[in-house]
């Protein structure tokens, strides 16, 4: 092929995953002359070629630029019996797609509800005290960690500075977690469904996932674990407001399972990223509140109450905390200490119970609008699971499949998560997922649509 045709052929490329957008400036003739090592004339030769394809336009005395409709639309690559959850995981997690497209799907909080400006003057402030420049190796910024620390009291918890590791997000403490108490070939208790992300940390870790059953209203089935913990070397549950039913478990539950787990000698991962987001107002207690051995690595996340743009996680990691600190200090050494600042002082001083007393009713009112419109518009005798907390609405559809709704849906410009997607063995095929943390006309159209299609129309 040509040399021109190549660089053509890439620069086409660049435009087509969106390297360079519609109305975007291409590189200049020099600066690829420069960078891709080509001749001027080559790199001419290949914009011609562009502008036959209709994927450029020249502009005179300016240069090159992407015309529109030259991206390709979104990849929708067949989801059919060879499941591939890494790539439903991606598409439905995008929320923002081509315009008009309605992410049901995702697990984003809404960002009108959160605490925007409040965190731009914090971190306007912290940057400009010039407090942001420095490393805080392995544990995290302590002021955080003392933050956080007095926060865990709310879920009835004795927690100091230094039980703490600040991670990037919950899923690096799960991440690190499994990865402190597991090898390769080595099998974890999860409840089913459970979390995606944490699905994908097994897998990636070659540790093979075990399917606890679990109810929309009270969680992971304790009895059914007790068979199989001899079995497993390590227990992982979320037990309050769990991605993606919204169950919370009885303290009774929590408590025996605490026990079992300490008297069996296995680890137990909670995962407590949805734990502040009762609807009554009350903060339930973590499987940590009850951990006398120090068997519990409890995780949590600013991502679903503050911003999951901060990037800012945790793991309170009981008796593996000193390895979860150094793997952590391995991996990336630490945590940006900007967005810890900014945390720590609105954890502190800036509000937190007030934001999360408003943020509670919104979600509490939007999973409510969410679960009327389902009923009125979705066949008969579909399930609505009516959580207590969160951010989700599960349904289970009385017949039908998941995956074939999903990509009716997807067809139509609305995403929903598919139940498949939180199971390592491709089950819950008729349930859906569906986020109703923005609850806008655009939102409750789509859930109708959705009930039409589900209905057969
Ligand atoms: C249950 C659960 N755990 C962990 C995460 C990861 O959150 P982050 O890494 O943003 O804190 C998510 C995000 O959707 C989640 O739903």
């Amino acid at each position: 092929m040509p040399l021109y045709e190549d660089v053509a052929d890439r620069l086409q490329d660049l435009v087509e995953t969106g390297t360079f957008r519609t109305g975007q400036k291409l590189p200049s003739v020099r600066g690829l002359h420069r960078d891709w090592g080509v001749s001027k004339s080559t790199v001419l030769e290949a914009y011609r070629i562009l502008e036959d394809r209709g994927v450029i336009e020249v502009r005179p005395q300016s240069g090159h630029y992407v015309k529109a409709h030259a991206q390709t639309p979104e990849p929708t690559t067949g989801v059919g019996p060879g499941l591939d959850v890494s790539d439903l995981m991606v598409r439905v997690t995008m929320r923002a797609g081509p315009e008009g497209f309605v992410g049901l799907g995702c697990g984003l909080p809404d960002a009108d509800q959160l605490p925007l400006d409040q965190l731009d003057r914090l971190m306007a402030r912290v940057a400009r005290e010039r407090q942001g420049h420095s490393y805080q190796m392995g544990t995290g910024h302590p002021r955080l960690r003392q933050a956080l620390a007095r926060r865990a009291m709310a879920a009835g918890c004795t927690l100091g500075p230094d039980d703490l590791v600040v991670t990037t997000g919950c899923q690096e403490a799960l991440d690190l977690s499994f990865r402190v108490l597991c090898r390769r070939g080595d099998r974890v208790a999860v409840g089913s469904p459970t979390y995606v992300g944490l699905l994908e940390i097994l897998r990636a870790q070659g540790i093979e996932a075990v399917e606890i059953p679990s109810s929309p209203r009270t969680g992971m089935d304790v009895d059914a674990l007790a068979q199989v913990l001899p079995t497993v070397q390590a227990v992982a549950v979320a037990p309050n407001f769990n991605n993606p039913q919204g169950s919370l478990m009885t303290d009774r539950a929590k408590e025996q399972l605490v026990r079992i787990c300490a008297a069996a000698d296995v680890p137990l991962v909670e995962d407590e990223a949805y734990g502040d987001l009762g609807f009554d107002g009350s903060r339930p207690r973590s499987l940590k509140s009850w951990d006398i051995t120090g068997i519990v690595l409890s995780c949590g996340t600013l991502s679903k109450t503050v911003s999951p743009g901060l990037r800012l996680g945790w793991v309170a990691g009981g008796r593996y905390t000193g390895q979860l600190a150094r793997l952590k200090m391995v991996s990336s050494l630490a945590c940006a200490t900007v967005p810890q600042l900014t945390a720590a002082e609105f954890l502190l001083n800036g509000g937190y119970e007030r934001h999360l007393r408003r943020l509670r009713r919104a979600y509490r009112d939007h999973v409510g609008r969410m679960s009327a419109t389902v009923a009125a518009s979705f066949p008969l005798g579909t399930g609505i699971s009516r959580p207590r907390g969160g951010q989700f609405v599960w349904l289970q559809l009385p017949h039908g499949d998941a995956l074939e709704l999903f990509e009716r849906a997807w067809d139509e410009g609305i995403s929903v998560a598919p139940g498949p997607m939180f199971s390592a063995t491709g089950g819950h095929r008729r349930c859906i997922r569906l986020n109703a943390t923005a609850w806008t006309p655009e939102a409750q159209r789509a859930v109708v649509r959705v009930g039409a299609l589900a209905s057969g129309a």
